[in-house]
């Protein structure tokens, strides 16, 4: 087992659980680098015509609907000035590359397939653990954005409820930089809505319309290299980042394989790219 059966009994009790020193400190940075890499070689020319032209709406929710199985830039919402062009550098406009980092990426690969990985995936029980998507998160000094309460089934629902996330802090994050936020324990609050796929694109079917208790969240302020593995029904959010510190961040989601997928899901992949394992 890597964890204990104490730090198994407080993930199951707060939906959440902090492994500190999860990465060391050079794993993280060599992320980071090819992070740097992947936004140094990315042509934003496609990319900004799709979020800066008259059908906006439409182009740049099909460049998201269609990226579960690409590496894929998307940027921050303030990214750009009346005319179409980036307000910042290219580098300081991303807020965040997805989603199949893990499989496209022989960097991000080696990264999320690890024998520690696996085994946390069984002490969490999760039966033939798939990964599922992976985002690399900048946000961004000063105008990184903010993250709103959700639980992330809302987005990846499977029958049975079978997801974790898996939160990785490649740098310090505090609540200067914007930080998580959880409700230890909301995870009881059971799923309050999903999006799904529908004939007129996507929407949210709400199951419970009452406001998130917001006044119950906690700040996960962590180091670097700390793993933070969250419920998929755990509420949580992150705020602006005002400060001139970068909070980069990596992200996987992990599935059980024998549970049910729906084609609603907004995630679809090619058959020609199936899921994998730790393997
Ligand atoms: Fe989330």
């Amino acid at each position: 087992m890597y964890l204990t059966r104490e730090q198994q009994a407080d993930y199951k009790r707060q939906g959440f659980l902090i492994v500190e020193s999860f990465v060391d400190a050079g794993a993280c940075d060599r992320l980071r680098v090819r992070a740097e890499a992947l936004v140094h070689e990315f042509d934003p020319a496609e990319a900004i015509s799709i979020f800066s032209t008259r059908e906006q709406s439409r182009r740049a929710d099909d460049y998201f609907l269609g990226s579960g199985d690409k590496i894929r830039f998307f940027f921050e919402e303030n990214a750009f000035l009346p005319n179409g062009s980036l307000r910042h550098s290219k580098n300081r406009s991303i807020n965040k590359i997805g989603h199949a980092l893990h499989d496209l990426d022989p960097v991000f690969d080696k990264f999320s397939r690890t024998p520690e990985l696996k085994q946390l995936s069984a002490d969490l029980g999760i039966e033939q653990p798939l990964l599922l998507q992976s985002m690399y998160i900048f946000k961004q000094p000063k105008i990184g954005g903010e993250v709103t309460c959700h639980q992330d089934s809302t987005f990846i629902y499977t029958e049975p409820m079978s997801i974790a996330g898996l939160w990785f802090a490649l740098e310090d994050a505090t609540v200067e930089n914007g930080c998580l936020w959880a409700i230890p324990g909301g995870h009881e609050i059971g799923l309050k809505s999903r999006w799904q796929r529908s004939q007129d694109g996507m929407h949210f079917e709400v199951f419970d319309s009452t406001p998130w208790p917001e006044e119950r969240l906690v700040p996960l302020e962590v180091r670097k290299g700390t793993l933070i593995l969250l419920s998929g029904l755990l509420p949580h959010k992150s705020l602006e980042n005002k400060s001139a510190k970068s909070r980069h961040a990596y992200t996987l989601h992990m599935i059980g394989g024998n549970s049910d997928y729906p084609a609603d899901n907004w995630l679809q992949r090619s058959t020609a790219m199936p899921l994998r394992g730790f393997e």
